[in-house]
């Protein structure tokens, strides 16, 4: 089964292609391409994701996206292009013109490429952008004939770990298999949870933040250190730095929520302690900003190692998952590493791909869905879409 997954959530336009086959635990996996452009340069400027521009480049993106990973798949025959385009335009040409117009142009969807199903991010993430990948997704399922299948973005990254190797045309893979319970953690520019997993397609949030994520704090001590957006690995890299000279912190900040007894967090908090430190020091030199980042991080890594090992021995976990943008971060990494190891339980890792946002965890999601519905979803974006949400 030929299964495409398309990504609009944020700030980051994928598209990405995979062969399954195979049931279950038991499937196995062929990437053919999974392809991300980041819009991140051009939001930069604006310290955030601005979502009017977003949903412009997605609009921009995707047909030339989508041209570029069909190259090399079979191809069926025609398709309806003029009445299918048409019976979509008084929908989409006034609330996505460049989605529009790009799709209306595109001559290579006259034809039927091979694929089995589409796999849609319906959220969590920017409602506008969200929409451009939904309405997309609805025009290709209509001139493919094909069953749409609507994705939370948050069991992508969970799932995405599954996967040993994200390598375009790659080699037949088994998917690492899911030893549940399990525990999942989730840590990006939008998200802090973790989550027990009792099995795919079924999940519990055991706890999350109270107010910032944790790569939305990484961000905002990053800037407050003079770092461009989006900050986090650029943080973290002044930290292994300090690492490496042997720099010991003075500064002491605070490790939030660490003995609140439950599994939540809070990030706030250790920003605002970070914005009273750099207003106090003034003038801040290069290694006060190193002192500082690996400050912060060994904060962070801290409050994620307790509310990791309290949720392993609350559930009994069989193997412990992490996902999320913040995933890439080699301290925190190890740390996790380090406590599966001690509780002799395996550990699933992104790849540096699938760690950040991308639609190959969309597709691979989509692909071990079951039979999709007889009758098709009405799917709307979802801003704040949980977990087990799916409509
Ligand atoms: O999952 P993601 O790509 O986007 C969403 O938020 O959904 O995560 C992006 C977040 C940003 O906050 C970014 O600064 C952070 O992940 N990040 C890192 C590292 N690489 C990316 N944070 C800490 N250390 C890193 N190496
Ligand atoms: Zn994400």
């Amino acid at each position: 089964m030929i299964t495409l997954g398309i990504e609009t959530s944020c700030d980051e336009t994928a598209l990405a292609l995979i062969e399954t086959r195979g049931k279950e635990s038991g499937t196995e996996v062929r990437v053919i391409n999974s392809l991300v452009h980041s819009q991140a340069d051009l939001h930069a400027p604006y310290g955030g994701v601005f979502p009017t521009l977003a949903k412009r480049e997605h609009g921009k993106n995707l047909v030339p996206l989508l041209e570029k990973i069909l190259v090399d798949t079979e191809k069926l025959g025609s398709s309806n292009f003029d009445q299918v385009i048409s019976s979509f335009e008084s929908e989409l040409k006034a609330s996505n013109p460049d989605l529009f117009e790009s799709i209306s142009n595109a001559e290579f969807l006259k034809v039927i490429p091979k694929i089995d199903r589409i796999a849609v991010t319906q959220g969590p993430g920017l409602e506008p952008a969200l929409w451009v990948g939904i309405n997309f997704s609805k025009i290709l399922s209509k001139l493919w004939n094909v069953p749409l299948i609507p994705v939370n973005h948050m069991e992508g990254h969970i799932l995405g770990s599954l996967l040993e190797s994200d390598a375009n045309k790659g080699q037949w893979q088994k998917l690492y298999e899911l030893k549940a319970p399990s525990i999942a953690l989730l840590i990006s520019g939008g998200h802090t949870e973790i989550i027990k997993i009792n099995s795919i397609g079924n999940y519990e949030i055991l706890g999350q933040t109270k107010d910032d994520a944790v790569g939305e704090a990484f961000d905002k001590t990053a800037r407050l250190l003079g770092l461009p957006y989006p900050g986090g690995r650029a943080l973290s890299e002044l930290a292994e730095k300090a690492r490496q000279e042997g720099i010991v912190p003075t500064i002491k900040l605070p490790r939030p929520m660490i003995n609140s007894g439950d599994l939540n967090f809070s990030f706030s908090g250790l920003k605002t302690a970070v914005l009273y430190t750099t207003k106090k020091i003034g003038q801040l030199s290069e290694s006060i900003k190193k002192e500082i980042a690996l400050e912060f991080e060994n904060a962070v890594t801290e409050t994620m190692e307790s509310k990791v090992r309290k949720a392993i021995e609350e559930t009994s976990a069989k193997s412990l998952f992490v996902g999320g943008g913040v995933s890439a971060n080699i301290s925190l990494r190890k740390k996790f590493k380090q406590i599966a190891e001690e509780y002799g339980i395996p550990i699933y890792l992104p790849t540096l791909h699938i760690s950040g946002d991308n639609a190959l965890m969309i597709a691979l999601v989509g692909a071990l869905h079951g039979e999709p519905s007889k009758i098709p979803p009405t799917l709307k974006a979802s801003g704040t879409m949980r977990l087990a949400e799916i409509s």
